[in-house]
Formats: C-alpha cells, structure tokens, sequence
C-alpha cells in the first residue's frame, strides 16, 4: 500500500488534508492524525469493520479498548449514556485536552472500540486539525496511539511513517506533539473518580476539580481485600503491562557522580561506548558515551521530549538506554508510569 504524507502548514495544505482524512475515514480506512498527546490512528468509531482494521495494523490484542474522540456536545452524547456531575466538572476544567473520561457506553458504540466492556472511554483533543476531521466526518473517532503494539508512542509524523509506512494510506503531519505523553485515563463509572493511567493532568489538578479522585494503585490496594471484584486499577486493560519500550533495553538508575554510573552500567556487562544516556539532573561528560541526551529538568518539557530522545538513541542500537529516575512528585506521575513500563523485562 501507498503511504501519502500530507504537511498542515498552510491553510489550503491544512484543508485539503482534512478533506482527504474524512474521505479515508468515511470509507472505512485507517489513517494517522496528529493529537497534542501522540499521534493517533483513526479510524471511524461508529463503523465496527473500521475499528477492527485499527487492531489489525498495530497488531493490538483485542481485549485492549479504544479511545472515542469527540469534537462537540452532541457526539458526546451519541457516545455515553451517562454524564454525571463529575463527568461535566472535568470536562469544564480540562477539555479539550489530554483528559480522557470513561463513563457507561450507548450502543451507538460497537463492542469493537470498547473490547466489549460495558464503558467507553472518550476524549475532546485540542489539536485543531484532529477536531476539523473529527467535524468534516461528522463521527466520533477511535484512536489508539499511532504505533506498534509496545512500541514508542509517536510524537512525529516521522516516528509514525517509520513503524507504519505501507501499512495505511494516509498520514497527516502536523508537527511534534505538545503533551508528548498519551492522555490521562478517568473512570468515572464509580464514584470516586479513579485515574487508570496518569498522564500530564495529574492528580493534584484532577483533585482541584474533584477532591475525592484517587490514583489507579491506592484503588487496587484498598479493593484488594474484595475478592469478588478485580482491583480498580486493573480495569484498564494493560495498564500494568510493559508498554511503551524502545527495541533497546532500557533502565532507570541513579547515579551521585560518573564513576558511579559507569560502574552501574559495567555490572550490566555493557561499555558506556555503547550505552545512551537520556539525564535532566546529573549530566555526564558526552565524550565516554555512544550518547548524551539532557532534557529539560520540567514535566512539561520533558514530556515533549522523551519518545522523540528514546526514538533517536533506539535508532543507534545501542546495547542499553539508561534514563535518570524522574523525581516522585504528582506532577511526574505520568512520566514516571512510562518509564517504568518502558523499563519492565
Ligand atoms: O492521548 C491519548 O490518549 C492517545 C491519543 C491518540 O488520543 N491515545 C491513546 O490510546 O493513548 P491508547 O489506545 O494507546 O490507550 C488507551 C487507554 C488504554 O490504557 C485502554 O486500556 C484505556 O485507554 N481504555 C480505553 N477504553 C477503556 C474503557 N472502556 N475502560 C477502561 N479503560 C479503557
Ligand atoms: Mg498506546
């Protein structure tokens, strides 16, 4: 298959690459879409053939469900049965944006997006071309992340044509993403509000709107004793998995000073000349390693930069990447989950 590279940087470049999504997406294809979380690919979340074709691609379980976007009021409600007090608090606070609700379906959604839960999980993005395709279709759209099952998410149309050039027929860029990391996951099918994936919307923000919220771990915890139910936080299917991994191996280390982590790296029988080192606090001296990446020591920024970092040093084979640990704090709750998947055997 033929893989067209449609760039937004004009209004009419930016029109006709509407225009030519919808067209693929009303006929049922799949194609990738620039959100400010990742790229995302999309395909008509009302047509179940569509959405099979999504799991096809990325070579994604089918047991993983979906995210809905949404780009007004109305499809909302062709999407969720139910939009509690809760639901519209957030949606106030944070939408469009990278917050994704997941609250009781309609059957308006086929069980292809949902992988048959009885709950739909939906999202308004703000990125400008994802909500024009999302109106010129006059349909809801289901997007995973634009990458193969466990690999990087992709925050460049280039990450995106490298995994899936041949695959689709269409891909949109619309230059690097703005969040970098994929959307925070809420269930607000129960109350309290649960978050099943952190992202950059973290807890002390979702707590601003509604108190009681609580992380995905403290839920499974605390519903542990209730062998009847499945902890909370498993309720989002392979949010525990690794996930989100370059091809090399990857570890998260700590290090007081370089000796310390070239020992470190020398126990894991790899030579730092073959070892990438992404580090926002402790910066080694380049010349000892195959390559320094320094990121901005700022959720924000670091977010932005880390798939696009961990895409580079994947491309130079290295025989490790070690990424320094992220501090605990809420505000890296989203990056830490990454890493830490990104970093399982
Ligand atoms: O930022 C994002 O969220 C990006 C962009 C493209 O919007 N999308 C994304 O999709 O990250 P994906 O498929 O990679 O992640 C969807 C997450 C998974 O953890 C999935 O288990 C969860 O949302 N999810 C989807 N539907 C759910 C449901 N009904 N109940 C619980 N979790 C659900
Ligand atoms: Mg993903």
């Amino acid at each position: 298959m033929n893989t067209e590279l449609l760039p937004i940087h004009t209004s009419d470049r930016f029109d006709e690459a509407v225009d030519r999504a919808a067209d693929l997406l009303r006929q049922g294809e799949v194609v990738a879409l620039p959100t400010e979380t990742v790229y995302g690919l999309a395909a008509d979340a009302t047509n179940p053939d569509a959405v099979q074709a999504i799991y096809r691609v990325k070579g994604r379980p089918i047991t993983n469900p979906l995210i809905v976007h949404i780009a007004d009021s109305s499809m909302l409600k062709r999407c969720v049965a139910e939009w509690p007090e809760d639901a519209e608090r957030f949606a106030r606070s944070f939408w469009p944006g990278p917050l994704t609700l997941v609250l009781p379906k309609t059957k308006e959604i086929p069980d292809a997006v949902t992988a048959g839960l009885p709950s739909v999980a939906v999202r308004w993005p703000a990125h400008p071309l994802m909500q024009a395709v999302i109106r010129a279709l006059g349909r809801p759209i289901a997007a995973p992340s634009a990458n193969l099952a466990n690999r990087l998410s992709p925050t460049f149309a280039e990450h995106v044509s490298a995994q899936l050039t041949g695959r689709i027929p269409l891909i949109v860029d619309g230059g690097p993403a703005n969040v970098g990391i994929e959307s925070t996951v809420l269930d607000l099918c129960e109350s309290p509000p649960t978050v099943l994936r952190p992202g950059m919307i973290h807890l002390e923000s979702l707590r601003s709107v509604v108190p009681e919220t609580i992380p995905a771990s403290q839920s499974a915890e605390s519903s542990s004793s209730d062998a009847a139910k499945p902890p909370k936080g498993q309720k989002s299917p392979g949010l525990h998995h690794k996930h989100y991994s370059p091809t090399s191996p990857m570890n998260l280390m700590r290090w007081a000073d370089m000796e310390d982590l070239e020992q470190m790296i020398r126990r894991k029988d790899v030579v730092p000349e073959r070892t990438c080192v992404l580090c926002h606090d402790q910066l080694p001296d380049p010349s000892r390693f195959l390559r320094v990446s320094v990121i901005p020591h700022d959720p924000e920024a670091f977010a932005r930069a880390l798939f696009a970092e961990l895409f580079v040093c994947d491309r130079l084979n290295p025989d490790l990447i070690v990424v320094e640990t992220v501090p605990s704090t809420h505000t890296w709750d989203g990056i830490r989950n990454r890493l830490e998947r990104a970093a399982m055997d």
